[in-house]
């Protein structure tokens, strides 16, 4: 049976990610491209709760359910009653019988999970503690489209540089899942490997890496010697301290990754000549990353956060429902509707 719920990427297979890529990529054309807008999802409603602040991906949701003929409603924090008074199953079951498709940015992954596990409706995870799996396919078309000369995407190598955050967890996830190498060059005690990142019921992270490899042939490596980024094709990094990061408590988070961590124009040469730069933004320039490399002509930064919405289409349009049409019923439903309206008046 297809997945219901777009809440990690390992619960897809290469092939179905695959299809989604071009799904985005063959939609994107058509609209840049062709000013046509495949009107796929008309009348369809997404409900989107954020528990969390969100520029690139309340936008793209919201975006992209208008470039598909449907509509976003925006619940933001303490809009909506969601895991206070009513328990997140309730409303789960409640407000997916009143639209046609959810997403959520969450606090604590287990309630997209509990969402998704209730809601009768198609649930989209919009990140969580544990991972990102939009930006993650919005990453992967990036790269896609930008694969260096005679290169498929298996035979390229993604350094992530830093912390072990949300973000690094899920580009290990779906580098591995494509058969690509990845490295997470950071810190001990910030390393994917090591609990940099702690997750309810979730203890071994890179297994789950390594059981993609075991399909796709790719390869998973956590060092703190610069020397694991060298021959990196896209050289990746996210904020030392995020929306996830508890208050800071003796070592200050730039004593454990600055100077070594930060990305400058050094830093991707050493990588390799031809090596792209990219980050899941916000950036906090002159931190992880310095201004030029941001800036620069190997930056990917900016069709990245793009891209963001053009996957995002992609993904709503793979997990709606489709709408199903029985003119018989249509047809009764509409006849006694037309009587009361003539009854009235109307
Ligand atoms: N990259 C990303 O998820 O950005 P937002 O937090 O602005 O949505």
């Amino acid at each position: 049976m297809a997945v219901k719920d777009y809440i990690d990427t390992n619960d897809f297979t290469k092939e179905e990610l695959l299809d989604m890529i071009e799904l985005a990529k063959s939609m994107k054309a058509m609209i840049k491209e062709g000013g046509r807008y495949p009107l796929i999802l008309k009348n369809q409603t997404l409900g989107m709760i954020f528990q969390q602040v969100s520029t690139r991906t309340r936008i793209s949701f919201e975006t992209a359910m208008t470039d598909l003929g449907g509509h976003a409603q925006f619940f933001g924090p303490g809009t909506i009653q969601l895991g206070g008074h009513e328990s997140i199953e309730d409303s789960a079951r409640v407000m997916g019988s009143l639209v046609d498709i959810l997403m959520a940015r969450v606090d604590r992954h287990k309630d997209v999970v509990n969402l998704a596990k209730y809601s009768a409706a198609p649930v989209i995870n919009g990140m969580s503690e544990y991972n990102h799996p939009t930006q993650e396919l919005g990453d992967l078309l990036t790269m896609m489209e930008n694969l260096p000369e005679g290169k498929s995407i298996e035979d390229c190598k993604l350094a992530f540089i830093g912390d072990a955050t949300q973000v690094a967890v899920s580009l290990m996830f779906i580098c591995s899942k494509m058969g690509m190498d990845f490295v997470q060059f950071g810190p001990k005690g910030h390393q994917i490997s090591d609990g940099g990142l702690q997750v309810e019921n979730v203890v071994d992270l890179v297994a789950i890496a390594q059981k993609n490899c075991e399909v796709s042939g790719g390869t998973v490596t956590i060092s703190d010697d610069i020397e694991s980024i060298k021959g990196a094709d896209f050289v990746y990094t996210d904020v030392w301290y995020g929306l996830y990061d508890e208050e800071e408590s003796g070592e200050s988070y730039m004593d454990v990754f600055y100077p070594k961590y930060q990305v400058t124009p050094e830093m991707m040469a050493f990588a390799g000549p031809n090596a792209k730069f990219m980050h899941c933004l916000p950036a906090t320039r002159g931190e992880e990353v310095v201004d030029e490399v941001m800036d620069g002509p190997d930056s990917l930064c900016w069709v990245e956060a793009e891209n963001r919405k053009h996957s995002i289409r992609a993904i709503l349009a793979y997990l709606c429902p489709k709408t199903v049409e029985n003119a018989a019923a249509a047809d009764a439903a509409e006849a006694r509707m037309n009587a009361v309206l003539e009854k009235i008046g109307k």
